[in-house]
């Protein structure tokens, strides 16, 4: 089953001499269970691919189908639940609440949506994390490495339709890179999670069923 459809995208910023091509008519179908890695130079478009999947910006042309609902044409309420619910978003730096510790971290989103929180699911996570004995840490007395993990735990927590992550081992050394993205893998395994990651690193991008690469904003 398809889950997202990216159809022509283009993003153009600024205007006249300032103006900048970020994609160029970009169109790709992820379907259920992919873990693809985007590749590309510094500059290629990735990070503005991945917003305009996350649907934190409009591009100027184009459309994004989460399975088959325009992401665009939804009201921004709408569009900020699908986003909160189903859409797990890891970044280079983490994004962590830096005044709540580990648990509190990973259950932000249920909590931000009154959810119910299933304390066997994070159990459950926070030992694939191998995380258990620092739930009470909060993010200053963790490495990057952990830091990272927690933020997977955060997007696993919510049990999201799709994983995006913006070089999430950007920050590592590539003991802990490997770690993270072994990781992924294994959400993407045993939990069936799609994953859409951008990485600089060949050796990780192998990592994936499937390598896109982009670049000057093109699929090549
Ligand atoms: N908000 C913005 N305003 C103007 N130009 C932008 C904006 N965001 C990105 N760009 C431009 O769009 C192009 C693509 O940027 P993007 O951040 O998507 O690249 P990237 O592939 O993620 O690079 P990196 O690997 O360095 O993170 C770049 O030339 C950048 O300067
Ligand atoms: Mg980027």
């Amino acid at each position: 089953m398809k889950i997202l459809k990216i159809e022509n995208l283009k993003k153009i910023y600024g205007k006249g001499e300032s103006k900048v091509v970020a994609l160029d008519n970009v169109s790709f179908d992820v379907e259920e269970g992919e873990f693809i890695a985007i590749i590309g130079p510094s500059g290629s478009g990735k990070s503005t691919l991945l917003h305009m999947i996350a649907g934190l910006e409009n591009p100027t042309e184009g459309q994004v189908y989460f399975y088959d609902k325009n992401i665009y044409e939804m009201d921004k309420k709408n569009l900020t639940i699908l986003r909160r619910q189903k859409i797990g978003i890891i970044y280079q730096f983490y994004n962590l609440i830096p005044t709540l510790n580990v648990e509190e971290n990973i259950l932000l989103p249920l909590e931000l949506d009154r959810k119910e929180i299933d304390y066997k699911k994070f159990d459950e996570i926070i030992e694939f994390l191998n995380l258990t004995n620092r739930k009470k840490h909060l993010p200053s007395e963790l490495s990057g490495g952990q830091q990272q993990k927690v933020a997977i735990g955060r997007a696993l927590m919510i049990n999201p339709t799709i994983i995006l992550a913006d070089e999430p081992t950007g920050n590592l050394d590539s003991k802990s890179s490997n770690e993270i993205v072994q990781l992924l893998k294994k959400a993407n395994q045993e939990y069936h999670q799609t994953i859409i990651m951008i990485t600089h690193n060949l050796e990780i991008a192998k990592l994936a069923n499937r390598i896109i690469k982009i670049e000057d904003g093109k699929l090549l």
